[in-house]
């Protein structure tokens, strides 16, 4: 009996006391739930529009459950200062998840380490020896002679009247540019490596978006329903290859008497200095390049060719964009990254693709400590996504917020200079604080110049292309992945309008 007696009175003493917390912690509103699932069968095909849809109905903070894992969307630009400024400390970090850990050696790396010494110290070299503004001009030569590769190669398109896929284009400019800028040019074969690291992450990028129920679900945690392990460990042993082949180079060409001069020589050297301040390993140099890989090719590119869809179907506003340039340029030579201060228009069209075509259209982080925001409880380890896609389509922001205008970032034409420095939170592109993005000079810098010389130097015609949609127009369909990739790629013929090499 007093077994009996003990036994129920924890049970009541149980469900009274999670009746109580229950009452206590207000979660934001989301739809009904579904068990086991949660919400995943809201989820379709691109979560930033299917996020979108619901928070239409559910406000700017709504929670979802992916599977068992409570999500909070964060959709409005208050909302977005709420928890990536005023609440910062506590969504610094972000989730684990398995594609990440398996391909890419998880938190050795940079993109997903948690917030703390590590991260803090990987973030300051890689600003003092890589995307800092001395080591971006010491660069500069690299990304104006990749630029001209690339508009060589167009040149000759258009002489043979051949279509043009613009966009593996632009991502072979910038993988390019990244490759060189880490690796460096000299080091043998880095154009070799460059094709290879970029198939590979394209495989990679394709593997961590695809949607993995050990994830989510937390019965399936340790199985491998979908076979995604395996080729996961496939994935990451041919790069872990390429990376450890990258390495050795460096490291024969030390011992050959080369001076250190790139990013991977510096920090081979911290790794073997025992006095550093921070004692890297073999993983954390190699987990940290390929982020850098992951991070800054496909991001630009395919900002740029959001961009030139977009100059496409604008006809005047492409018109008015070259004419910025001759004005600036002149016709002796091509546009250059020191004109880019001189092209206002430019920069706005830039700006106003980042708004429509953010290519991290969801910012991913996890809250480390429980924390009220917006009178709302978000508890430690759910994972928050602040809708950035969202946020730049906001009628409540932006006047007519779906029509490509490039004049509402110009101040004399009744615009505002909203900057991307991640302060004003109606325009989120490279995100905001602590991990906001280190790339931003670097991406600007490439997609502006690239982009200026594209308009610069030619027309681009789509009357041969499955993507015409009449009238020369190309479709501006989203497809599935990470960073916004386009639904079809941008297939055009380059038509030299002005030769600079000539
Ligand atoms: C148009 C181009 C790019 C866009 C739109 C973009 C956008 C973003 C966004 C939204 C984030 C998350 C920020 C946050 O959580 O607040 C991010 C993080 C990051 N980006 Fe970029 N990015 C671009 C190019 C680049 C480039 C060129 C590089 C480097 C070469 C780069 C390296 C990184 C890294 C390392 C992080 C992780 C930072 C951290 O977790 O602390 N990105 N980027």
């Amino acid at each position: 009996m007093f077994i009996t007696w003990l036994i129920s009175t924890l049970i009541v003493r149980y469900f009274i006391k999670s009746l109580m917390k229950k009452d206590q912690v207000k979660l934001p509103p989301g739809p009904m739930a579904l068990p086991i699932i949660g919400h995943l069968h809201h989820l379709g095909p691109i979560p930033h529009q299917a996020f979108h849809v619901l928070a239409r109905k559910y406000g700017p903070v709504m929670q979802v459950r992916l599977g068992s894992m409570l999500s909070i969307v964060v959709s409005s630009a208050d909302m977005a200062r709420e928890f990536l400024k005023t609440h910062e400390r506590a969504f610094t970090s972000r989730p684990q998840l398995k594609a990440v850990k398996s391909l890419t050696y998880g938190s050795a790396g940079f993109i997903f380490a948690p917030y703390g010494p590590y991260l803090k110290y990987m973030k300051r070299i890689c600003m003092m020896e890589l995307l800092g503004g001395r080591q971006l001009e010491l660069f500069q030569s690299i990304r104006q002679q990749e630029i001209k590769h690339l508009l060589e190669y167009l040149f000759k398109k258009s002489q043979e009247g051949k279509d043009v896929d613009m966009g593996s284009e632009l991502a072979i400019l910038t993988n390019n540019i990244i490759c060189s800028m880490t690796m460096s040019t000299s080091c043998p074969g880095a154009k070799d490596k460059a094709d290879e690291c970029r198939s590979l992450l394209k495989e990679g990028a394709e593997l961590v978006g695809t949607f993995n129920l050990a994830d989510f679900i937390s019965f399936c945690k340790n199985m491998d329903l979908q076979g995604l392990e395996k080729r996961f460990k496939k994935v990451h042993e041919r790069l872990d290859d390429m990376m450890e082949r990258i390495l050795k180079e460096h490291e024969e060409k030390k011992s050959n008497g080369g001076e250190p001069q790139d990013m991977v020589d510096i920090l081979l050297r911290i790794s073997k200095d025992e006095g550093a301040e921070m004692k890297l390993t073999r993983e954390n140099i190699k987990a940290f390049v390929l982020d850098i890989f992951g991070a800054g090719t496909d991001t630009s590119a395919t900002t740029m060719e959001w961009a030139l869809a977009e100059l496409v179907n604008n006809p005047n506003i492409f018109a008015m964009a070259r004419d910025e340039i001759f004005s600036v340029v002149g016709r002796q030579r091509v546009v250059e990254e020191s004109d880019l201060p001189n092209l206002p228009y430019l920069q706005a069209i830039v700006k106003e693709t980042l708004r429509l075509y953010p290519v991290g259209p969801l910012i991913l982080r996890e809250s480390t400590q429980d924390c009220k925001v917006g009178g709302y409880d978000i508890p430690k380890g759910a994972h928050i996504f602040v809708n950035v896609w969202a946020i730049g389509r906001d009628p409540n922001s932006w006047e007519d917020p779906l029509k490509f205008k490039p004049e509402r970032f110009i101040v004399e034409s009744g615009g505002s200079n909203v900057d991307v420095k991640g302060q004003n939170f109606h325009f989120l592109p490279f995100g905001s604080g602590r991990r906001m993005c280190p790339g931003t000079s670097l991406a600007l810098l490439v997609v502006q110049t690239a982009l200026a010389s594209l308009i610069q130097c030619f027309d681009f015609r789509v009357h041969n292309s499955s993507q015409d949609m009449g009238g020369n127009k190309v479709d501006m369909e989203e497809g599935r992945g990470m960073t916004l990739p386009r639904a079809h790629p941008l297939i055009c013929s380059p038509v030299a309008h002005f030769n600079p090499f000539v």
